[in-house]
């Protein structure tokens, strides 16, 4: 017998990313293409919880490709955390005739989902959408790279001032503990260094910046920092540089949430666009308990176990790319 689903609910979870919107858009218009109803969920999977859940056509979605944020808001979701939440979540499914689920979010969202899934038998599909790129198994998240061009055209503006005035500027990108956001910032802006959270279990590498003589050639540096409180983020360094280094002129600048907004790039929208597609398509093809990620341009399916548990680990390659630019 072949399989059908009918109808299908959609969500964004956690941290809003650019290409959200384009995610919606594609899953839900190739739902529709296929004969499938969408259920949209708001705020997500508190929306579940609350019933907070509009049917979509497709002009529901038009003209939202091109912006950032989510139209589906989004909330992290104590409640959903908790047995009783959930099943108050799929009570409601059921009232609505969902039967499958995408969600759009991070690895938050996609613990959740998973528990979720296991405990009612229920498929669900994630697509990756958060800036940090920070999920195991995918190449590319939503939101990466437009949050890469936003950090590098603000460094390009600091670097103005910092030659000007002959500074070392730290600034402090996001991350949540994952660096790559900073070192491909790094590279993109032709900063001198990167400090990340993933190295500093390692090394000290704001010694290691000095000791190899940085700045030697120069009279203004920028140095890209990932929020961490390993590594002490952009303030925790510099107020060492201020009491192990007098000598230098250090300047904090935090990029904070500017970095989650704005319009999406080309290459955020065309991925979500491919992401949404082979999302339905998995989902017609029976995959439960997936990722949908991005591996040497090619589409592939991610269980939701790797996505979440693993590290992804940092290009060493590109530090290294970085190191010799730098001097
Ligand atoms: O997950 C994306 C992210 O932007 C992280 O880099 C950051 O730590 C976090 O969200 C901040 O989120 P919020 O301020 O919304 O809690």
């Amino acid at each position: 017998m072949e399989y059908k689903i009918n109808c299908i609910g959609i969500l964004t979870s956690g941290g809003d990313a650019p290409g959200m919107n384009a995610a919606i858009r594609s899953v839900t218009r190739t739902a529709i293409f296929n004969g499938i109803r969408v259920k949209a969920i708001y705020r997500g999977f508190r929306g579940l919880i609350t019933g907070e859940i509009k049917e979509f056509q497709t002009q529901n979605v038009s003209n939202i490709i091109q912006k950032g944020g989510t139209i589906l808001k989004t909330a992290r979701c104590d409640e959903f955390r908790s047995s009783e939440g959930r099943k108050i979540a799929y009570e409601r499914m059921k009232e609505e005739e969902i039967e499958a689920l995408i969600v759009i979010g991070g690895d938050g969202s996609f613990t959740g989902a998973r528990i979720f899934a296991q405990e009612f038998n229920i498929p669900i599909v994630g697509i990756p959408g958060t800036i940090d790129n920070d999920l195991f198994g995918t190449d590319a998240t939503l939101g990466y790279d437009t949050a890469l061009n936003t950090i590098t055209q603000a460094v390009d503006k600091i670097r103005d001032t910092a030659s000007s005035h002959e500074r070392l500027f730290f600034i402090e990108v996001m991350g949540r503990d994952a660096g790559f956001l900073a070192l491909n910032s790094a590279v993109a802006s032709g900063a001198e260094a990167a400090i990340v959270p993933e190295l500093e279990t390692k090394v000290d590498q704001l010694a290691e910046l000095i000791k190899n003589g940085f700045r030697k050639s120069k009279n203004s540096s920028i140095v890209i920092v990932a929020e961490s409180e390993i590594t002490g983020g952009a303030n925790g360094l510099a107020e060492r540089m201020r009491i192990e280094y007098p000598e230098y002129d250090v300047r904090v600048t935090i990029l904070g949430h500017i970095q989650r907004g704005g319009s999406p790039t080309a290459y955020d929208r065309i991925l979500a666009s491919r992401m949404g597609v082979a999302a339905i398509d998995a989902l017609l093809d029976e995959q439960r308990n997936i990722m949908i990620g991005i591996v040497d341009n090619e589409i592939v399916h991610v269980p939701f176990t790797k996505a979440i548990k693993h590290d992804k680990p940092l290009d060493d390659k590109l530090m290294g790319v970085l190191h010799i630019l730098s001097i």
